[in-house]
């Protein structure tokens, strides 16, 4: 699974057509006596194809891409979200996709520098990259890092040339070996993705994955259950994959053989060697603040007395539209009590080491008793453990994570 608050996700609040709309205001009467940490994410929404089995906001690039006048449609968005994080320090920034290594360096140096001209950015502000194994050299690999790039993530999906073609991938596995090569002569911090429980995959096939995944010795790895999502050519036509045990038992062998390399498990699809987390992605479950922009991007902002969700426009075309006549954003709403019990739980609940008690009323501005009754609930049926300190999915809690999080699910 990936993260469900993804900011590219297409699933979420579907945007109202008809510009802009905002709830009325104050249903969850808060009060945050501090703002969370803030982080950018920038959408960058065309792939050279579309795989078969992706939700993402994404779109297959016809022709050139509209590269510069889409920069100039970020900061545009970028300019008029200003008000709302005045002042507020970033302490990430992810390029997500898409396919965000179909844009030259040039256009990413173009936008850090913005970014940094406009936003103050922590000193070592961790700033990822995705990048799509053939659609990049190592020319453009050192020009990511030269504009500020510092960490790299890289869609593998998987080493077996038979899974790759099942997936509908652009790449081959020579294309996703020289990849982590060519990445590895300018990256010292690179993630790789990979995907289990693929068409027809067996446990050894998952196993030689994993093998290959840890000889490239990257500081991550992010390991995502082949899922089928609505709205996919793969739901329509659901090819055959391996069925619930056996991916659990591929679940447990990647687990198993990581740890024993030595990277922590430290959420349900993601590991590092220590230290190296992606401290982007812990911003989002520790139910910190971001800023999307792009198109279909999402933002999660925090003020004294709310919190605010909103969603940019996803067609592409529309967007470059919209956010140059200052109506990227296409739909707002204050984020109320009950929701955001839930989604503070749907968040800090994936994170093995789950969350400090204070946490809780530190994001949502509400006492942790209001959730109370389902923690307890959780805690009789083994899915949690906790003390006055701490609160922490347990095995149990995150094999079964929908059964855990639908206890908190608003009435
Ligand atoms: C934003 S996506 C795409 C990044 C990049 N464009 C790529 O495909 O390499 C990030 C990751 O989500 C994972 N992913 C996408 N769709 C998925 C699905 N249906 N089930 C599980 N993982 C998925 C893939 O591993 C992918 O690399
Ligand atoms: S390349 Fe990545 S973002 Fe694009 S369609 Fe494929 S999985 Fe989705």
């Amino acid at each position: 699974m990936v993260a469900p608050d993804h900011p590219a996700r297409s699933a979420g609040t579907p945007p109202r057509r008809g510009g802009e709309s905002v709830t009325a205001p104050s249903p969850a009467g808060i009060h945050l006596a501090q703002l969370p940490p803030l982080a950018l994410y920038v959408h960058i929404p065309w792939c050279v194809k579309k795989c078969p089995y992706c939700d993402f906001n994404s779109h297959s690039a016809r022709g050139e891409l509209p590269e510069r006048e889409y920069v100039a449609a970020l900061l545009a968005d970028l300019e008029r979200s200003l008000p709302d994080v005045w002042g507020r320090r970033v302490g990430s920034i992810f390029f997500g996709g898409g396919t965000p290594s179909l844009f030259s360096a040039q256009s990413i140096d173009a936008l850090v520098s913005a970014f940094r001209a406009r936003l103050p950015l922590a000193a070592d502000c961790e700033i990822t990259l995705e990048a799509n194994p053939g659609t990049f050299e190592a020319e453009k690999f050192r020009g990511y890092r030269a504009a500020g790039v510092n960490r790299l993530s890289i869609g593998i999906q998987s080493f077996n040339p038979k899974h790759l073609a099942a997936l509908g991938r652009i790449h081959d596995e020579a294309e996703a070996r020289r990849a982590i090569e060519i990445a590895q002569q300018s990256f010292d911090n690179i993630n790789l993705d990979l995907m289990y429980a693929l068409p027809r995959q067996t446990p050894e096939e998952a196993a030689a994955d994993v093998e290959e995944a840890l000889g490239a010795g990257t500081a991550h790895l992010s390991f995502y259950h082949l899922t089928l999502e609505p709205n996919t050519l793969f739901h329509r036509h659901p090819p055959p994959l391996p069925d619930d045990d056996t991916a659990a038992a591929m679940q447990d062998r990647v687990a198993e053989r990581l740890a024993q390399a030595g990277y922590v498990h430290y959420e349900i699809s993601a590991y590092a060697r220590p230290g190296r987390e992606c401290r982007h992605n812990l911003n989002y479950w520790r139910f910190g603040d971001y800023l999307g922009i792009g198109a279909g991007a999402h933002s999660k902002i925090s003020f004294a007395e709310r919190v605010m969700r909103s969603a940019r426009c996803q067609q592409p075309k529309e967007y470059l539209q919209r956010a140059a006549a200052g109506a990227a954003v296409q739909e707002s709403h204050e984020v109320g009590r009950a929701d955001l019990v839930f989604e503070f739980m749907l968040n800090a609940l994936r994170l093995a080491e789950g969350f400090p008690v204070g946490l809780f009323a530190e994001r949502t501005g509400l006492q942790i008793a209001v959730a109370e009754k389902p923690l307890r609930e959780a805690e009789v049926r083994g899915l949690i453990v906790r003390d006055h300190q701490r609160i922490c999915p347990t095995e149990l809690g995150q094999r079964f994570l929908n059964d855990l999080l639908q206890l908190f699910l608003p009435a």
